[in-house]
């Protein structure tokens, strides 16, 4: 964690508003069940709790910066700085808070020139935000060159509903294969090292650094990219048609499943 506690507690207030005794109740939870949920629903809560609320997830929960860096253009995905201004002509007859909010819930929506269509909708796992999260993550998009104005009724009710936290619905997509065999597939006949880096395996620079690939992509993303790399377009800062398109052949339906097992194991 990178704020200071005093920061942590503001935000505990926030949560707790009003009301003492959640207050003296909620401190030993929240400190014992890291990843922290925040909840805002009903909050009196100004801008700038919010845009610090909205930080905090962006560094942590919300796992943005393994693809973004504000203020770094050439990484994998767009340099957020400036985006909430730019956010007000992304897209012809959409405000910049509806651009920023579809962006997280719905970034298929509208893809930015230049790059594949990699992002995970925020609000379902793997990154599982819940509805004040994203709505503290659009504050702070906005403060990115804006101006704030987002309130928790511009975000939809349905954004993260029965996520639970990720936790319960992340674990409905295990997947029948053994992560150990896969690991084995991984190191050995898919020579997936050859090109990518992952965790205490030791690999080169070709391809992306997979050893958080489960915790910003999801299931279908991964799967599909072993057997259709183009189809899934190509991750930006790295050459297209470099990654092997014939694992759907070279693989075994059993080493297939066994190495998504170990694939989302990486998190
Ligand atoms: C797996 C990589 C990845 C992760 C994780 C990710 N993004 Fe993105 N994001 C992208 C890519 C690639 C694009 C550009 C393609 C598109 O428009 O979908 C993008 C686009 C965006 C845009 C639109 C930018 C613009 O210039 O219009 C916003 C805003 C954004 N992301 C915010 C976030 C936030 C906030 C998080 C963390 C909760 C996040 N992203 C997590 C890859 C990612
Ligand atoms: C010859 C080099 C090479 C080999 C071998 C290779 N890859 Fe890749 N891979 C790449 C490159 C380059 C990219 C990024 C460009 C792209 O998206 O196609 C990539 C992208 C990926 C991605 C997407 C990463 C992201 O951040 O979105 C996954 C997942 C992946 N590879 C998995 C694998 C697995 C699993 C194997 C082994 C079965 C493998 N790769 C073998 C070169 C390789």
């Amino acid at each position: 964690m990178r704020l200071p506690v005093g920061v942590k507690v503001a935000i505990v207030a926030i949560v707790v508003m009003g009301s003492y005794s959640g207050y003296a109740n909620y401190i030993p939870q929240i400190e014992s069940k890291p990843p922290q949920e925040l909840s805002l629903e009903g909050g009196n809560v100004t801008p700038a709790q919010l845009i610090k609320a909205g930080d905090e997830i962006y560094k942590t929960k919300g796992t943005c910066e393994i693809c973004h860096k504000i203020g770094q253009k050439g990484t994998r995905a767009p340099d957020l700085a400036g985006v909430g201004a730019r956010a007000a002509k992304a897209k012809p007859g959409m405000t910049a808070k509806a651009y920023l909010i579809e962006s997280l819930i719905n970034p298929n929506a509208v893809i930015v020139e230049g790059y594949p269509p990699i992002m995970p909708a925020v609000d379902k796992p793997p990154i599982a935000l819940n509805r004040s999260e994203v709505w503290a993550l659009t504050a702070f998009l906005q403060a990115q060159g804006g101006t704030v104005d987002v309130a928790l009724n511009d975000i939809p009710a349905t954004v993260g509903a029965g996520g639970g936290g990720g936790g319960a619905a992340a674990a409905a997509v295990t997947m029948p294969g053994d992560a150990k065999v896969g690991k084995t597939i991984y190191m050995g006949k898919g020579g997936c090292l050859a090109c990518h880096k992952a965790k205490d395996i030791p690999g080169t620079p070709v391809g992306p650094d997979l050893s958080q690939i489960a915790k910003i992509q999801t299931p279908d993303y991964i799967m599909k990219k072993i057997l259709d790399p183009k189809g899934m377009g190509t991750v930006a800062g790295f050459p297209p048609g470099v990654m092997p398109q014939t694992f759907g052949q070279t693989l075994t339906a059993k080493e297939y499943t066994d190495l998504v097992a170990f694939m989302l194991t990486l998190k």
